[in-house]
């Protein structure tokens, strides 16, 4: 729990701005409800999980480097990324668990993410991060560079596209020999989330995870993650996660489609009960998608809730 203690300053004035989160968020921390999603999506031990998520916090060659970067953000306009957010050691937790041969990554920034992914990677002794970028320096401190966060020591494993993520992800997505992970953080439009969900996603292995950063900002992870299908998703401090189904459970989400198409039209001449059974297979999926932990708010309610948005760190 070390990790909760860093930035204590930060986290006190959101207790103190929004209690009622910070009580959801700490009932969360008990009973151990994010931790327990993913260990169910990656297959890991919960306890596992657990101490992945504190890891960072306790390489202090990392965290050094990490707190040095944190002073420079702080000098910056913007209001920055909090570099020791939950939100970021749920992604660092998916690469460690997951232990993946190659992440996809699209959004870079200063290099937050890709840090700790890296870190992970460094950790696991394999994988390798290829992040693209399209290079807006509006976010960066003055003479800065995408990614400037990222150690050097961790750089071995890190390949950078500079680019549009419209050009680069699916000729990206087609060479790569096969596609672990798929994380999500540029340009959170409706249309480009779906439009790079569309993109990577069937290029994930059966058990692979695509993530979403921002997820609550519109409802593109939701819909995308309903139309799939996909049992096991769920937004998690603002962090949308969906696994591909094993290869099992494609088959089966294959064979209800396909049942649903026969055996429909033969359920009633109007074609009414054809209707029913078309629908009742996205409810049973959607239902089994808002199935979260005690205190884990619904896909749907989350993303409607403008208030949990801008809270979800
Ligand atoms: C929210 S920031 C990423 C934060 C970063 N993941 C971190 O943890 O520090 C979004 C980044 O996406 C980049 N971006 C926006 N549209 C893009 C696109 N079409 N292709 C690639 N990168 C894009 C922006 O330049 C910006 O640096």
């Amino acid at each position: 729990m070390k990790w909760l203690f860093l930035n204590a300053k930060q986290r006190l004035q959101r207790i103190a701005t929004n209690p009622g989160y910070a009580a959801k968020a700490m009932l969360r921390e008990v009973t151990w409800a994010d931790e327990r999603f993913l260990a169910k999506i990656t297959g890991e031990r919960v306890s596992r999980i657990r101490q992945f998520i504190d890891e960072p916090a306790h390489t202090p060659e990392f965290l050094r480097h990490i707190s040095e970067c944190e002073k420079i953000l702080r000098t910056t306009r913007f209001e920055s990324a909090d570099v020791y957010a939950k939100k970021v050691l749920i992604q660092y937790a998916i690469v460690r668990a997951l232990r993946p041969e190659t992440i996809v990554e699209t959004g870079v920034a200063n290099g937050v993410s890709s840090a700790h992914m890296l870190l992970a990677l460094h950790k696991n002794r394999q994988g390798t991060l290829h992040s693209i970028e399209i290079g807006d320096s509006t976010y960066l401190p003055a003479g800065r560079e995408p990614g400037w966060v990222v150690p050097d020591w961790l750089r071995g494993r890190w390949k950078f596209h500079l680019g549009d993520a419209r050009q680069i992800l699916p000729q990206l997505a087609r060479e790569l020999p096969s596609l672990d992970l798929f994380t999500h953080d540029s340009l959170h439009t409706y249309e480009h989330m779906k439009f790079e969900f569309e993109q990577a996603f069937p290029f994930l292995r059966p058990g692979g995870i695509l993530i979403a950063d921002d997820a609550l900002w519109n409802d593109a992870f939701w819909d995308f993650a309903s139309t799939k299908m996909e049992p096991n998703a769920q937004i998690l401090h603002g962090v949308g996660s969906c696994a591909r189904g094993s290869s099992d459970d494609c088959d089966l989400i294959a064979s209800v489609r396909a049942c649903t198409d026969l055996i429909a039209p033969a359920l009633t001449d109007s074609g009414s009960g054809r209707e029913a059974a078309t629908k009742s297979a996205p409810a049973l999926a959607a239902g089994a998608l808002r199935c979260g932990s005690p205190g884990e708010p619904s896909l749907r309610s989350a993303a409607a809730n403008p208030k949990e948005k801008e809270q979800y760190q």
